[in-house]
């Protein structure tokens, strides 16, 4: 390992999580959607998925998964100065979720804006918070990824609906303080097949109207096999070329967290980077794909386990619509 752990990094000083309260198990699903809990288990590895109430929305979900991250940083919402949020499902259009939490939180003036890149979307957060801290210009940055995928999920469309959740996961980065440092970044994305997984309609090429959701154009549409294929190369090249430029190999990865999307996903990963799945921590099963917000969901619960001792090193990993990818190494 030739990683310098002396060297300034971004601290994770919390994280949180916050899911709404509504389980949908699969055998209640199919009750509703032309499925089964067999077909659901054996494909992907979920059992259920939480799903948010009308009145809760992406902001609902992000300012309380935002005050568990504060709580477990000893942190208050004073000390913050920077808002991202990651989401695909914005409360709306705009303003961005990340001035609707800001505003919620008690903290006027600090600077706020959400970013989209899908299922990697907490991911690039992390990158970019890192940049702005490190630039000095900023101190305490909160970072969220929160979906309500639920509110884009076409309930007729058994191939998708049955995979997404809502949750949410935030972090709260600083400069100085105890909690684990991100020590590497790798983000990038391939904008050649946009129609891979995208929600056609609602945006500025085609506007809400009567056609469109005649056309269900305002529902999310994937190509699920490619996309399996995809995910696999793109998180697979992220996290070699990642671990490979800190001077690492995938024997020095003492742990992963995957974008938790599909079991057999993070199977055919562990084996295409030869660390053993015993090493990755998955909660699919209980969540589904929450995108943006899978990650933190995943970590939070990952470290009330007690499962990352200090010096050990962590890999994050992410792919989603874009297609985007995103890997982070983390020493705990
Ligand atoms: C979606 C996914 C689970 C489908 O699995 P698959 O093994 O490729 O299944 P297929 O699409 O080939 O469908 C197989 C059959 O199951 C049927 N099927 C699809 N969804 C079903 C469902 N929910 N319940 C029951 N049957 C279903 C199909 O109609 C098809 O039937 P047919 O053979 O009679 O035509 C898989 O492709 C996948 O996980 N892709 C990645 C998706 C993803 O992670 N997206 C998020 C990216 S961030």
């Amino acid at each position: 390992m030739t990683i310098d752990l002396q060297k300034p990094a971004t601290i994770m000083r919390g994280i949180g999580s916050y899911v709404p309260s509504q389980v949908v198990d699969n055998v209640a699903l199919s009750k509703k959607v032309d499925t089964s809990d067999e077909w659901i288990r054996s494909r992907t590895g979920i059992k259920q998925r939480r799903i948010a109430t009308e009145k809760e929305s992406t902001s609902d979900l992000a300012f309380n998964a935002a005050q568990n991250a504060l709580k477990n940083a000893g942190l208050k919402a004073n000390d913050i100065d920077l808002v991202i949020v990651a989401t695909i499902t914005p409360d709306m259009a705009f303003p961005s979720t990340a001035c609707l939490i800001q505003h919620r939180l008690g903290i006027p003036k600090v600077a706020c804006f959400d970013i989209e890149a899908a299922c990697s979307g907490f991911l690039y957060a992390l990158d970019i918070a890192d940049g702005m801290l490190s630039s000095g210009r900023f101190n305490c940055a909160l970072i969220v990824g929160a979906e309500k995928l639920s509110s884009i999920m076409d309930w007729e469309d058994r191939t998708t609906c049955v995979l997404f959740g809502d949750g949410a996961g935030a972090a709260v980065l600083a400069k100085t303080g105890k909690g684990p440092k991100l020590i590497g970044f790798k983000s990038g994305a391939d904008g050649s097949n946009p129609t891979l997984l995208h929600q056609p309609a609602g945006g500025s090429l085609e506007p809400a109207s009567l056609k469109s959701l005649e056309n269900r154009g305002h529902f999310l549409k994937m190509n699920g096999r490619e996309i399996f294929k995809s995910a696999v190369r793109v998180m697979g090249a992220a996290a070699r070329d990642l671990i490979a430029e800190n001077g690492l190999t995938e024997k020095d990865i003492d742990h992963v967290i995957p974008h938790q999307a599909n079991a057999r996903i993070v199977e055919s990963l562990s084996q295409r980077l030869e660390i053993p799945l015993e090493k990755f921590f998955c909660n699919l099963d209980k969540y589904g794909n929450t995108s943006a917000a899978s990650i933190p969901i995943a970590f939070d619960e990952a470290t009330r386990a007690s499962i990352f001792k200090k010096g050990q090193l962590g890999l994050f990993v992410a792919f989603g619509a874009g297609l985007t990818w995103s890997a982070v190494l983390v020493c705990f």
